[in-house]
């Protein structure tokens, strides 16, 4: 998807004859990178591995599916979400609304974002970015987690800060 991306907008700009300096094409292309790729790496993070094979993180077996994770010593003790995007794809993030420190609910078949109850806001389900602000204020994108998916053993990999 990165590289369609990355070529579209290559091709995009040749065939309309606009000539970039490289500097210019660069930032625009490491800007679509950053877009992709939400994760905070500079955050001090530590693994936390999750057999999905256990009987609660059921929901997370279908693709869409998700749950409340807690790690007490991990996300400053707060819940996370995680989400199922594709059968080895997952979206792990902050439970915590960045607007002013509610809850979000899970996603479902009628609500398909992470709802915000306090005041509304919407969370996109696949990236964590902000789709409906609050009624009023700012909230910015749910903090992304990294993860890694192993098909072979059914383990989730979640890479969570930790008080330094
Ligand atoms: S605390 Fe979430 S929208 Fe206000």
């Amino acid at each position: 998807m990165k590289e369609q991306r990355r070529e579209f907008l290559v091709n995009s700009m040749q065939s309309v004859g606009i000539v970039l300096c490289s500097g210019s094409l660069m930032s625009l292309l490491q800007a679509c990178d950053m877009n992709e790729d939400p994760v905070n790496t500079n955050l001090n993070t530590e693994p936390f591995l999750i057999d999905l094979t256990k009987p609660e993180f059921l929901d997370l077996q279908p693709i869409g599916g998700a749950v409340y994770y807690n790690e007490p010593s991990a996300n400053g003790g707060n819940d996370i979400v995680i989400i199922r995007l594709e059968q080895s794809k997952f979206l792990v993030v902050s439970a915590i609304c960045t607007h002013q420190g509610c809850s979000v609910n899970l996603p479902t078949i009628d609500q398909k974002t992470l709802v915000c109850p306090c005041h509304n806001a919407e969370f996109s389900p696949l990236t964590g970015e902000v789709l409906v602000q609050p009624k009023q204020g700012i909230a910015t994108p749910l903090p992304v987690f990294r993860n890694e998916f192993n098909v072979s053993d059914n383990v989730l990999t979640i890479y969570l800060p930790i008080k330094s």
